[in-house]
């Protein structure tokens, strides 16, 4: 089967890009990683695109100061890459280009650590779920919108986090499921078509 042509932008850890990986290496992700790229000189994702030679970009936020500039190397990048699907796992910079996300509708996808529209727009979720004394909070793929965490919502999981005593339990305990549930939604696309209808996604196999 024809793989997927993807582009992973992470800013930090980059676990779930490492979850993903593992899940192309195990077959279960029909992907192939054609660029790894961050605004991050020091993540420590870089060193998981290394390993696996997978080539590496980096557009340094500090270097490039104006956003739709910095917006439009990104899109050089993915353009140059022939990525078919954009992952954002742990990239903290808002996409604001209205030119490359006009050029990449539904081909942008972020997981967020909480069921959205809760906790909408925060890095901080899991602790502020904690905060909040929430019972059960979870985590949401979706696609990137100009709406900040408020494009359509492709996968949602629900998760109990009645028995966690800290934010760090309730990230630790949510982290766990993102690492199973992102590569699944990435094959997902590498098998089938998500079709937007409003607010509504509609999965069909091809
Ligand atoms: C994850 O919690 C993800 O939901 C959020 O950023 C975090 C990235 O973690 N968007 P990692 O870099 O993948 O370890």
């Amino acid at each position: 089967m024809e793989k997927l042509p993807i582009a992973v932008l992470a800013s930090g850890r980059g676990s779930n890009f490492q979850a993903i990986l593992d899940a192309i290496d195990s077959g279960e992700c029909a992907a192939e990683v054609k660029v790894f790229i961050t605004d991050n000189p020091e993540a420590k994702a870089i060193e998981r695109a290394n390993t696996k030679n997978i080539p590496v970009e980096v557009i340094d936020k500090k270097e490039i100061k104006d956003r739709e500039q910095f917006d439009l190397k990104i899109k050089k990048k993915l353009d140059e890459y022939k990525a078919g699907l954009v992952v954002l796992a742990g990239y903290m910079r808002i996409i604001k280009s209205k030119e490359l996300l006009d050029a990449y509708k539904y081909k942008i996808i972020n997981i967020h650590p909480s069921l959205l529209p809760a906790f909408k727009g925060t890095t901080n979720a899991q602790h502020e779920a904690y905060d909040y004394g929430c019972k059960v909070s979870g985590l949401t793929i979706h696609f990137v919108t100009d709406d900040v965490d408020g494009g359509p919502i492709i996968y949602q999981e629900a998760i109990d986090i009645s028995g966690c005593k800290s934010g760090d339990e309730v990230a630790a305990k949510i982290i766990e499921h993102e690492h199973k549930a992102y590569p699944k939604v990435v094959d997902s696309f590498a098998k089938g078509n998500y079709v937007v209808e409003g607010k509504h996604v509609v999965y069909a196999e091809r």
